[in-house]
């Protein structure tokens, strides 16, 4: 039994498909070489003694029964309810996180963090891997119902898995995962934080949910997914607003594997800068300081650039040219490898 292991979760980019994994649609994320470790040594006890490195924090509490923590802790104890609720015979541990990928930049540091928990506590515990699917879905409950983000999978799939070199096409309706190869040539994808940090618990992401629910309800079908334009443009605003930009931002998704297949930079710059707008004007996730952000990279000569993941606040993503100079502070984004666990 490994008494030591370490797991790393990385954050994610969205390319594009934004608020559509809930809607049962398409998005192209991702995974990004920034994350988050755990590290865990198995404990004689069944307790879990849990600190926060970047943040100078500690949590302790009993395997048999933690209650929801507050912060991070809401996901380490998340983590571990939730093993245990799908039946993981859980060891008592100590766990060391500390990360890379900003908190509360659009960059999924809380799927990083999910993942990275929930690999270390099952490899310390030396039980196989569930399947990757299943622990995205495990995972998501985590955010769910301890942390009260009503967030789709998106973000932990692209973490648990990425692939080097590849965008993932995802087809939340079916859960098929397709990977793209994004080649960039010298091309670059930059992300560029809008100094604006946001929660999906505490935005108004869990609203926008209710109302694409509501919208789909109203038309009588499953999902977004199975509506169409004219059909959603009957419903009572912002209802109709909200799914124009589903269903278009469903088509910009498979506009973009296309364009990719081309290689069109150009194409894939349009379809980012339709995606923001839809973003900011249908969707209204967009806030000054996002627009800002936005028009920085606009500035500096970018194809196209749109704010990403749950949106009031968080960061842009934006699609330069060879020859353009990225704006001061943005940083570049390259698809990497998927979360993994190992003995250390
Ligand atoms: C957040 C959520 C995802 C997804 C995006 C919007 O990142 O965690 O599930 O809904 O917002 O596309």
């Amino acid at each position: 039994m490994p008494s030591q292991a370490t797991a790393f979760g990385p954050g994610r980019v969205n390319l594009i498909g934004e608020h559509t994994d809930y809607n049962a649609g398409l998005a192209l994320p991702f995974a990004i070489s920034e994350g988050v470790t755990v590290r865990a040594a198995a404990r004689d006890d069944r307790r879990i003694e849990a600190v926060a490195a970047d943040l100078g924090e500690r949590d302790s509490f009993s395997l048999g029964g933690a209650d929801s923590g507050e912060g991070w802790r809401a996901f380490v104890r998340g983590a571990v309810g939730e093993l245990a609720r799908a039946g993981v015979a859980l060891r008592g541990a100590d766990l060391e996180i500390s990360g890379t990928v900003p908190r509360g930049a659009g960059l999924s540091s809380s799927a990083a963090l999910e993942v990275a928990l929930v690999l270390a506590l099952l490899f310390v515990s030396d039980v196989p891997e569930p399947d990757r699917l299943e622990l995205a879905r495990l995972c998501s409950r985590i955010e769910n119902d301890w942390v009260g983000a009503q967030t789709g999978l998106l973000d932990q799939i692209a973490s648990l898995c990425g692939s080097a070199d590849r965008a993932l096409l995802v087809d939340f309706r079916t859960l098929d995962v397709q990977p793209v190869v994004l080649e960039l040539g010298n091309f670059k994808l930059v992300t560029l934080d809008s100094g604006e940090e946001h929660t999906h618990a505490g935005s108004g992401y869990n609203q926008r949910r209710a109302e694409c629910a509501q919208a789909a309800d109203r038309l009588r079908a499953a999902s977004l997914r199975e509506t169409t334009l004219e059909t959603a443009s009957g419903l009572p605003e912002p209802l109709s607003l909200r799914a124009r930009h589903v269903i278009t931002e469903n088509e910009r998704v498979r506009q973009a594997v296309k364009a990719l297949e081309r290689r069109d930079m150009l194409e894939l710059g349009r379809l980012l800068d339709a995606s923001h707008a839809s973003l900011r004007d249908c969707y209204e996730v967009s806030t000054p300081a996002v627009e800002e952000a936005v028009a920085r990279c606009k500035e500096a000569g970018a194809l196209g650039a749109r704010i990403m993941g749950g949106g009031f606040g968080g960061s842009v993503l934006a699609l330069l040219a060879p020859a353009a100079v990225a704006p001061s502070g943005s940083v570049e984004v390259r698809p990497g490898p998927g979360a993994w666990a190992a003995v250390s």
